[in-house]
């Protein structure tokens, strides 16, 4: 069992849990991500780890609530348990060793790019990140990444920091030139432009894909996306892939083809039915 130690309430709908974990706080590096299930016949929720502390033993979970699973998991307290968490699975980051790298944050994808940023700063990168929401109270991670290094924060609204998506300031950087590699983790239609707007820069683009996930273990096909004309699982061979190189149209597809039945699992569960269901890594 694995107990919460800390929550808080990072916007409307996003949460981060610190959760006793002190194996997997150890061991874990930037890009990696768990699966994780809340009891007995719950279902299995990947998320990424967003940050850890070793010596407390604790990693951060960082929840977007959208269906019945994620709303049981965000309702739980300090205090409560978790019953599994297995992980840390998937490949860490590839980071660059020296440079200018910007990392690109959108919405609640900001929390998977914060691992990222903390390992390139660690080694010496000067980072930018730049990072989205749909309004002020939607940008989360902040005061982390300020502490890292430079922030760009975009609103669509214009509510706070710049107005725009995510893209527009990105291309503002790579217009000013240095820019040696973007990290991008977002709505996979941001993710493609991004990569849109890098490939003419020849700037390599680095995106975690977050396709639906049920074993984690590259057994069941579920999280399969095209990168390059050729089948990959992220949960094994990813998360992360050549923004350049994957099929996007397809992961935009295969991510929505299971909607209904969520949908209906999320009824039978309301009904009191809570068997294994399909998510996507958080
Ligand atoms: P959102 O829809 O509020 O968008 C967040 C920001 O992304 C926007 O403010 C904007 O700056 C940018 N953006 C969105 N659409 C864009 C577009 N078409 N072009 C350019 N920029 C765009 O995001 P949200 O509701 O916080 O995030 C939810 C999405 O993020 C879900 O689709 C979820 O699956 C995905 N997600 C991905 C990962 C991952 O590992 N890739 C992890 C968590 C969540
Ligand atoms: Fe089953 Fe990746 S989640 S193969």
């Amino acid at each position: 069992m694995h107990t919460i130690v800390a929550k808080a309430q990072l916007s409307p709908n996003v949460t981060r849990l610190d959760v006793s974990a002190p194996r997997i706080a150890q061991i874990r590096k930037a890009g990696q991500f768990v699966i994780v299930r809340r009891g007995e016949g719950a279902e299995r929720i990947p998320l990424t780890i967003a940050d850890s502390d070793a010596a407390a033993g604790t990693i951060s979970l960082v929840i977007q609530a959208v269906g019945k699973s994620t709303k049981e998991l965000v309702a739980l307290a300090v205090g409560d348990s978790i019953k599994d968490i297995a992980g840390p699975l998937g490949h860490p980051t590839e980071l660059i060793e020296k440079g200018h790298a910007v990392c690109v944050g959108g919405g609640v994808g900001t929390a998977v790019v914060h691992p990222i940023a903390q390992a390139l700063s660690k080694i010496g990168v000067h980072v930018t990140s730049v990072i989205g929401g749909r309004s002020k109270e939607w940008v989360i991670y902040e005061p982390e990444l300020r502490n890292i290094g430079d922030v760009v924060v975009c609103t669509d609204d214009g509510s706070y920091g710049r107005k725009g998506f995510v893209t527009q300031a990105t291309e503002d950087l790579l217009k000013a030139g240095g820019v040696d590699i973007v990290y991008a983790v977002g709505p996979v239609m941001m993710m493609k432009a991004l990569a849109e707007l890098t490939r003419p820069y020849g700037v390599k683009t680095i995106v975690s894909l977050n396709p639906l996930m049920v074993d984690g273990t590259g057994m069941c096909g579920g999280c399969r996306v095209s990168v390059d004309g050729k089948a990959y699982f992220a949960c094994v061979d990813g998360p992360e892939f050549d923004g350049h190189l994957v099929d996007f149209g397809q992961l935009a597809d295969r991510g929505t083809t299971y909607r209904e039945f969520e949908q209906e699992a999320a009824k039978r569960c309301a009904d009191g039915d809570c068997r294994i269901g399909l998510s996507n890594k958080g």
